[in-house]
């Protein structure tokens, strides 16, 4: 079954770029606030003021996102094809890191996301399994 905020997705643009934003894929590492706390601010709504720094910092902010849940667009460019094999890796004390081409299906076959990243729950606490959600951290997970 699925709800209004499986398909919420917000975007953010300049004339030269699109942030998108799908919370429900969202780790909470805050590798964007760190990484480019003028744009990105979970204190403020709303929270991506994409306009707050040049399009290649904004890109460059978005990359260190582990969970797809942020991901760019070029305004008048061709989507960038990366050919990356599938790695996952289990991040220390948090989520399975998922990158490259990745399709995740529930338990009956359908398509839950595809895209180029996911962090997917290994501590079994999540509320939006198979997502993580960040609560590893609440919970003190160690592995
Ligand atoms: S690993 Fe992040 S919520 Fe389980």
């Amino acid at each position: 079954m699925s709800s209004s905020r499986d398909k919420l997705m917000k975007e953010y643009a300049t004339d030269q770029i699109v942030v998108e934003w799908e919370p429900r894929l969202c780790s909470h590492s805050h590798n964007c606030v760190r990484s480019l706390p003028q744009v990105f601010d979970d204190s403020r709504r709303p929270w991506v003021k994409v306009d707050a720094a040049t399009a290649d910092e904004v890109e460059a902010a978005v990359e260190l996102c582990p969970s797809g849940a942020l991901r760019t667009r070029r305004i008048g460019a061709p989507p960038i094809k990366r050919e990356q094999p599938l790695e996952v890796c289990a991040s220390a004390n948090g989520p399975l890191l998922v990158s490259g081409s990745v399709r995740i299906l529930d338990a009956d076959g359908a398509v839950l996301y595809e895209g180029e990243k996911a962090a997917l729950c290994r501590c079994g606490r999540s509320g939006n399994k198979p997502f993580c959600d960040g609560t590893h951290k609440e919970v003190g997970f160690r592995g």
